[in-house]
């Protein structure tokens, strides 16, 4: 498994007086770590904010949870690439599901905004991920596939860029029904697959997170599933206790395996 990556997105949660509070609660307890990354996507007008906070943190990156997919302009309330690097973001989520079944971002959107993020030197994290009637239809590969593929055709630099990928089936998001590590491994196994098919062996150093309901009783056993290489983690991100946890989840070979079993 690649270095594993924890991700929080805050959604429409934690403006920056509540930001500050909890980074720097965080940072108390958490000290640095070598052996994996921690991603905080807050609301845009907190990304300042938290990034204030990372001083000689290189194991924490901060991101824009949304961008726009033109540089400048006319686009009253929305934010640009450049502006969110200017404010600190270093990485996007592109796709996230509210944005696709709230908002109506379609893959041709999410094509735009990779392109953008790649022009503004941020890593976009493509959130790709079926319904549940696409699930029950057994549309899964091929919604996930259609959403990768069209999110990395209006690349310019396909062959050195450098994207994490989030699998989040719309169906677990926010409903405490995560996937079983199983189900994970299999979509995650389609998708590397498919990365393969777009970048060739550096497939295999593009992180693919799972998220959707993801706590600290289920996380050891999702970080544990072949081909998972992270999670992206919203509502139990929101509290530092149970953030705290979750980013602390030892790695399998750490894990002794009767303890990984009762995880599940
Ligand atoms: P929950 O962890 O609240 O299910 O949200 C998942 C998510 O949408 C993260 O991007």
């Amino acid at each position: 498994m690649n270095h594993p990556i924890f991700a929080a997105n805050w959604k429409m949660n934690h403006g920056p007086s509540a930001a500050r509070a909890f980074m720097k609660t965080f940072l108390t307890q958490y000290p640095r770590h070598y052996d994996r990354t921690v991603i905080f996507f807050p609301p845009a007008a907190s990304i300042e904010t938290v990034d204030r906070e990372l001083e000689n943190r290189p194991d924490i990156l901060v991101g824009a949870q949304n961008i726009h997919w033109e540089d400048q302009g006319a686009f009253t309330g929305e934010i640009s690439g450049p502006i969110a690097r200017d404010a600190g973001a270093t990485v996007v989520l592109v796709g996230h599901s509210e944005r696709r079944h709230v908002f109506g971002e379609t893959n041709e959107d999410t094509a735009r905004k990779c392109a953008a993020a790649e022009r503004a030197g941020l890593r976009p994290m493509l959130c790709v991920g079926e319904k549940l009637d696409e699930r029950e239809a057994g549309k899964t590969k091929k919604v996930v596939v259609r959403q990768l593929r069209a999110g990395f055709s209006k690349l310019a630099q396909i062959d050195s860029f450098n994207p994490l990928v989030a699998y989040e089936p719309v169906w677990a998001i926010g409903t405490g029904r995560n996937a079983t590590p199983d189900d994970a491994s299999s979509i995650h196994g389609v998708i590397r697959a498919e990365l393969r098919a777009i970048v060739g062996d550096r497939a295999r150093a593009i992180p693919v997170l799972y998220g959707g309901s993801v706590n600290a009783g289920n996380a050891p056993s999702l970080l544990a599933a072949s081909d998972v290489d992270g999670v992206l983690v919203g509502g139990a991100s929101l509290d530092t206790g149970s953030w705290i946890s979750i980013v602390r989840t030892r790695m399998t070979a750490e894990i002794p395996a009767g303890e990984l079993a009762s995880d599940e």
